[in-house]
């Protein structure tokens, strides 16, 4: 800020203090003066209120009207008010498959909330277990890959909170790197191969993928019966009534496409894809995403200066902000400043692997359900 400014916003900031004094005598609390003076210093960018009990009691009180909103995490980080780390915990645990869930936890550790996100990780409350570490698996940073190391090498006795934190550190080519060592330390425990080994076969370091393919070998489908060419599996009989199970389940089709009202919209909408491709084009798009990818879901990895990778569709780019989304459909926005390279993958989002989850009869189930799925 220049020093005109400067002086300005200082002025600006001098009456807001007599506005809150003035009322004060009044009436102890008013939300609009609150509102106002938030907005105020949030246009002055003026962030620190730490100088000033009247400012940061007004953020606080402002913050309490905002709970649940993306406002409260936007407020909590930019005036950094520790005390907001329990409603973030809270929030980003109730919703850690959204944007907003993710980025309240991301935010509550930027704030020192690692201990009380231990909590969750360690407690007796699986599905919060299981939604903290996913929320930390996304987020991807240091400080986020170590809690979730630390938890990891406790070795928990449940068994889909060990799969579940493996998943999330290989979400990370650091995590890979160290899930790998473990693998060759012998290290790694018999319930968490099939999901490593499934993230380093895909990794994005040739080098991981490579040294992983000699040590962990992977069933071709669900059913370990290797794929026939695509010729044979489009004179196969579907089922398509269990195929729509098979997506919106199974399959994990919908957790990227939309069928009507099911489903998340990351990749393209798929109601009326039955009008639009052929089988063949159909099995093509799912066993060879990258094959295939279009414009407009061309996948980017944002690099950031800390290091920090992103990898997704690019959903907004602006002079200020990238915005990507990632597989699992949560936004993270990027500020151009924190913005070291921005690469083009070419490699589709869409797992190359889903043939694994599903088998060859079960892929041609869901091939004869998307066919049933026509303009009306
Ligand atoms: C992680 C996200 C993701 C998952 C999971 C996913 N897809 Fe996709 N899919 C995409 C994206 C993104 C595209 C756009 C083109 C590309 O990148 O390949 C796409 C493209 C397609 C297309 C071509 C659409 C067109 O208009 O040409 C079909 C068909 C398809 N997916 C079917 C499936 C099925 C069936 C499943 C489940 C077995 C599935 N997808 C799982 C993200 C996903």
């Amino acid at each position: 800020m220049d020093r005109c400014s400067t002086f300005v916003s200082r002025l600006i900031v001098t009456a807001l203090l007599f506005s809150i004094d003035a009322a004060s005598n009044l009436q102890a609390q008013d939300p609009a003066r609150d509102k106002l003076v938030v907005e105020t210093l949030i246009r002055l960018k003026r962030f620190d209120v730490s100088d000033s009990e009247k400012l940061r009691g007004a953020v606080t009180r402002h913050m309490r009207t905002v709970k649940g909103t993306e406002k409260y995490n936007e407020y909590a980080e930019a005036f950094e008010i520790s005390s907001a780390i329990p409603e973030l915990v809270r929030l980003g645990i109730e919703r850690s498959d959204e944007t907003i869930g993710v980025n309240a936890i991301r935010i509550a550790m930027k704030l020192g909330g690692q201990d009380r996100i231990a909590e969750y990780l360690a407690g007796d409350d699986t599905s919060k277990s299981l939604a903290a570490i996913f929320a930390l698996g996304q987020i991807g940073n240091k400080e986020s890959l170590d809690l979730l190391k630390a938890c990891y090498s406790s070795s928990p006795r449940n068994q889909q909170v060990l799969i579940a934190l493996a998943k999330a550190i290989a979400k990370n080519i650091t995590g890979q790197r160290f899930l790998l060592e473990q693998l060759m330390a012998d290290k790694l425990p018999m319930s968490v191969r099939f999901a490593v080994g499934n993230a380093l076969h895909s990794s994005a370091d040739p080098e991981i993928q490579k040294t992983a393919k000699g040590l962990i070998k992977l069933p071709a489908t669900a059913d370990s019966r290797p794929l026939p060419p695509i010729t044979g599996l489009i004179k196969m009989d579907g089922d398509p009534k269990n195929g729509g199970l098979l997506f919106a389940k199974k399959g994990t089709c919908a957790k990227c496409h939309k069928v009507g009202e099911l489903g998340k919209d990351v990749g393209p909408g798929l109601s009326e894809i039955g009008s639009k491709l052929s089988s063949e084009a159909m099995f093509t798009a799912i066993l060879d995403p990258s094959a295939g990818v279009s414009h407009n879901y061309e996948t980017f990895s944002v690099i950031t200066i800390d290091g920090n990778i992103y990898t997704g569709l690019k959903i907004s780019d602006t002079m200020a902000s990238i915005t990507i989304r990632n597989a699992e459909g949560i936004d993270r926005t990027i500020l151009q400043d924190d913005v070291d390279e921005v690469l083009k993958t070419g490699v589709s989002i869409m797992p190359a692997d889903l043939q694994r989850l599903l088998t060859i009869q079960e892929l041609v189930d869901v091939v004869a359900y998307l066919k049933t799925l026509k303009k009306k």
